[in-house]
């Protein structure tokens, strides 16, 4: 298998047509990474293999071990609830393809216990923003991934968004933050917008004001690098508004809230890993 900038001989399986598994699929056709023709997927619901190969014109089966068949790299985008008894059912038709899992919550280690010994493992943890691009990708390699390995599937995941390699102990914060979080940062729109229509604003006024405001923060950020107190004290001018408001979030426990729920999301995967 020869990765020529981002453009990979080989054949991709995807186990699961789900909404992860069809955002990967788009992603790493538009960025000219596969030809459709390279990518087959195995997704138990009829309508939703045609609706695949329509859309993306990616082969489609309903039986996973015959997608894993023949493949290079076989990527897990089912639940965690039955990532086990899928892994399984492909373990005798791998050859030496290389698995991707993006379940949320499963080790590495546990999924290499249901393949043959040498199975090559890496773990990523993508979130839905993925499907416009703009994902945020945690890459860890299993004990029998080369690093070459963990660098190839960096690479595919670029197609989706920004991507970074971590040790694998560090995936449960990581799926608690970028994983879950485009729900938490809907959360905050939601609310921002609802707060607006109780002040007079129309909903789509509102909530239009709310998501530039997210976006555009996230990019000032970003891209002047400054630390996010100092974009806190720039916009809170002595005795003004934001001060007040700021006020108010802190004494309605904003801090303690997120750390509560970041908590809560690690030991939830820690949870759907043992
Ligand atoms: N959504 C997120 O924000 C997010 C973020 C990061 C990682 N993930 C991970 O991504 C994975 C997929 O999530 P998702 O949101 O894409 O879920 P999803 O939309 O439910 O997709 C999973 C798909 O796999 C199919 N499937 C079930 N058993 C199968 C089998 N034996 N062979 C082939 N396909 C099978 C399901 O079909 P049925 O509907 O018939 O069961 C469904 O179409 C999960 O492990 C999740 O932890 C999700």
């Amino acid at each position: 298998m020869t990765v020529g900038h981002l453009r990979i001989e080989g054949t991709l399986a995807i186990i699961g047509g789900g909404r992860m598994g069809e955002a990967i699929a788009g992603g790493l056709i538009a960025s000219g990474a596969f030809a459709p023709e390279s990518i087959i997927v195995a997704e138990p619901v009829a309508e939703r293999r045609t609706e695949l190969s329509a859309a993306h014109g990616v082969r489609c089966v309903a039986d996973a071990a015959r997608a894993a068949y023949d493949a290079d790299i076989v990527l897990l985008a089912v639940k965690p609830q039955v990532i086990d008894e899928v892994a399984t059912s492909v373990a005798n038709d791998l050859g030496d393809a290389l698995v991707v899992s993006i379940a949320a919550g499963i080790s590495c280690g546990r999924l290499e216990s249901h393949l043959p010994a040498g199975t090559a493992v890496v773990r990523v943890m993508p979130n839905t923003p993925a499907l416009v691009r703009e994902g945020m990708s945690v890459i860890s390699g299993g004990s029998e991934a080369t690093p070459e390995q963990v660098d190839l599937v960096r690479e595919l995941f670029s197609a989706l968004g920004k991507t970074i390699v971590l040790d694998e102990r560090h995936q449960d914060a990581a799926t608690a933050i970028s994983g879950s979080g485009p729900a938490y940062v809907a959360l905050v729109v939601d609310s921002l917008a609802r707060a607006g229509v109780r002040h007079g604003l129309s909903r789509q006024v509102a909530e239009n004001l709310a998501l530039q405001t997210v976006a555009g923060t996230a990019a000032l950020i970003d891209r002047t690098g400054q630390h996010p107190e100092q974009v806190i004290d720039g916009v809170a001018s002595p005795g003004g508004t934001t001060i007040a408001a700021i006020e108010a979030l802190e004494a309605g426990g904003l801090r303690s809230a997120f750390a509560a729920a970041v908590a809560a999301a690690v030991a939830r995967a820690k949870e759907l890993g043992t």
